[in-house]
């Protein structure tokens, strides 16, 4: 049997080419030397949304993202959180385990604190007991399901730790009942440039969303901050953002080829936007097509994670009634 690795995914934000070259590429790319676990973490979320309509259209937009950009929810096992009740009662049972002082060391609640401190408010206002407890229900999503590796961004690092930690702590007392995971940071991605030449992300506004309609699409590309070159100037593409996001995906002669015409004169960076904005359109306008047919059906997303969370439930059932036993507690029947 292969080892398992699992992704969890927070539907937050409209998903654009940073995550995917950054996140999505290589999380899909696992399914193909891993047992592959995708979920959308939509409790996390609830940290954070307080909209039900939101919430509830971010999940499906991330659902059809991901189903659209080629992930194989016959092969891997594609649910989302909040359908596997067994999840939250091995979150409570983890809880148990970990020490208070461990959570108020995680960076996400210590970062509300120091802020609260630094503006003279009390250190826990405004900061809700899931913000507190997210790195316990994070630790029972991988747990559950016997997880090898957990591929994430650096910002994310620490939460493996902790889950160790617990499992670690777990396992002392009742024995190897869970898997010590193991993280597989990403810590030397490339970073993704945004239209304004900083780091792709939506705190900056400044991305170029995967699924946009091609011609707000195009109107985006032409946002592109450059510097203001004359066509009949040579020009860097090493300091062009235009290029930048070229180079990722296009095949290696057609960079070397706009490489060519960026060095010598004749080409303005309105020509370069229209080659980055048709590479876009060739690269993902079918996923866009397969995006918008799943966000238009539902009915269809709904199916597909029920069937996922069928194949999960029953694995995270057969792992909770172990637990149950070992903890003395009586294992539920299935
Ligand atoms: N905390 C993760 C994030 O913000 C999302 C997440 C929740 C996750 N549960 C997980 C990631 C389990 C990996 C494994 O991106």
């Amino acid at each position: 049997m292969s080892k398992i690795a699992l992704t969890g995914i927070k539907p937050t934000g409209t998903p654009h080419i940073g995550n995917y070259f950054g996140a999505i590429l290589p999380a899909l790319e696992l399914a193909k030397s891993y047992t592959a676990f995708y979920f959308i973490a939509d409790y996390h979320a609830l940290t954070t949304v307080k909209d039900g309509k939101a919430l509830q259209a971010q999940t499906y937009e991330v659902a059809a993202t991901w189903l659209a950009l080629g992930l194989d929810y016959e092969k891997a096992t594609f649910f989302r959180q909040s359908d596997v009740p067994e999840v939250f009662e091995l979150q409570w049972i983890l809880s148990c385990f970990t020490p208070k002082g461990l959570l108020n060391r995680a960076h996400a609640y210590k970062a509300s604190v120091d802020q609260n401190i630094a503006t003279q408010k009390d250190s826990d206002d405004g900061i809700n007991a899931g913000l507190f407890n997210y790195p316990v229900l994070m630790a029972s999503d991988i747990l559950m399901f016997g997880t090898n590796v957990v591929p994430v961004g650096l910002d994310q690092k620490q939460h493996i730790e902790i889950t160790r930690d617990i499992a670690e702590t777990f396992n002392n007392v009742y024995g190897d009942l869970l898997t010590v995971p193991e993280g597989l940071i990403q810590e030397d991605l490339m970073t993704i440039p945004g239209i304004d030449g900083r780091k792709m992300s939506k705190n900056y506004n400044n991305t170029l969303p995967l699924f946009l309609p091609p011609k707000k699409l195009r109107k985006r590309v032409m946002q592109i901050q450059t510097d203001s070159k004359t066509v009949e100037e040579p020009k860097n593409p090493d300091e062009c953002n235009v290029f930048g996001i070229y180079k990722l995906f296009a095949p290696p002669q057609q960079i070397q080829d706009l490489r060519t015409r960026y060095e010598s004169s004749g080409m303005g960076y309105g020509a370069a936007k229209q080659e980055l904005y048709e590479l876009l359109e060739n690269r993902f306008g079918q996923n866009r097509e397969k995006y918008n047919s799943y966000i238009e059906n539902p009915a269809e997303i709904e199916r597909i994670l029920f069937e996922g969370a069928k194949k999960a439930r029953a694995i995270a059932r057969e792992r909770l009634n172990k637990i149950r036993s070992a903890i003395g507690t009586t294992p539920l029947s299935t």
